[in-house]
């Protein structure tokens, strides 16, 4: 799977990227992951990226041209068509669904704003999909780029070591994991659940089925099946964040985009 990150900071990436299970990813030749520096791109004198806003107000913007630019050249490096991804905290709130449809394209191109963010007209010309780590507002994309390569690349058929494991943790039934123990049985006068020292299989399972079931229910009950965040993708939620997104005129919500991405061949069908 291939990632370009298109930033004015890409120093701000690399060691992040280099260590651990993302760095040996990329040495075994799992992930490639290209930084691309937008001033690069800008076919202004000065390297140039961005302007003050039209209406006045603080900040700046970025510009048009070194950013479509920028995707138009970087696209054709690669046969591969991109999923065109944006970070903004406008964006589809990312989770383990968004993680897992983003790691099925085998490419994927992630735009990092800075300052005040993208020219609009961004949007509008390269449709991509737009992508938020959380309701909080970051000074640029960066980390927002980094977690959604980890998230994604770490679903890759051999990224995780035999020991490690995607398919046995939080968000994967749709519950948070179990709690986890390890050396020594007693610390600071808390024990281990004695379930989990008997060495027998089937209780430890329904011990864990349980405690991650209840865990869910106290943290996070809007991960419930039944509740109505918990169905959050199905066919009727996802009509809903059309006409939402129609409604207050967004360009095209997030289930639209990976549509058409899906349709391009570029992510899976939106389920
Ligand atoms: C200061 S923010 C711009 C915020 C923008 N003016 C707004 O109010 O929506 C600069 C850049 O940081 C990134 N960013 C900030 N918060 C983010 C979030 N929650 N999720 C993803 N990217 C974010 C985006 O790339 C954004 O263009």
């Amino acid at each position: 799977m291939r990632f370009d990150v298109v930033t004015l900071f890409p120093e701000a990436l690399s060691p992040y990227l280099a260590a651990s299970i993302l760095g040996r990813a990329q040495q075994a030749g799992l992930v490639e992951v290209h930084l691309h520096q937008l001033r690069d791109y800008s076919t202004d004198p000065h390297r140039k990226v961005d302007d003050r806003p039209f209406g006045g107000g603080p900040g700046m913007v970025l510009s048009c041209q070194p950013v479509v630019d920028a995707v138009e050249a970087i696209e054709k490096l690669d046969p591969r068509p991109a999923l065109r991804v944006l970070t903004t905290p406008q964006g589809r709130r990312f989770d383990q669904q968004a993680a897992r449809e983003i790691s099925q394209a085998q490419r994927v191109l992630i735009l990092c704003g800075h300052y005040e963010g993208f020219d609009e007209r961004i949007v509008e010309i390269l449709r991509p999909v737009e992508i938020s780590l959380g309701d909080f507002v970051l000074t640029g994309g960066e980390l927002a780029a980094l977690a959604i390569i980890d998230s994604a690349a770490r679903l890759l058929p051999g990224v995780l070591g035999c020991g490690e494991s995607a398919g046995d943790e939080s968000f994967c039934g749709g519950l948070l994991e179990y709690p986890q123990y390890t050396r020594p049985q007693n610390y600071r006068g808390l024990s281990v659940p004695s379930v989990l020292l008997s060495g027998h299989h089937g209780e430890v399972e329904k011990w864990r089925r349980q405690a991650a079931a209840e865990r869910t229910r106290a943290r996070r009950p809007d991960l419930a099946p039944e509740s109505d965040t918990g169905a959050a993708r199905s066919p009727r939620a996802r009509a809903g964040g059309r006409r939402i997104g129609a409604a207050i005129g967004v360009v095209a919500p997030w289930e639209s985009r990976m549509e058409a991405a899906a349709a391009r061949g570029v992510a899976p069908a939106v389920r």
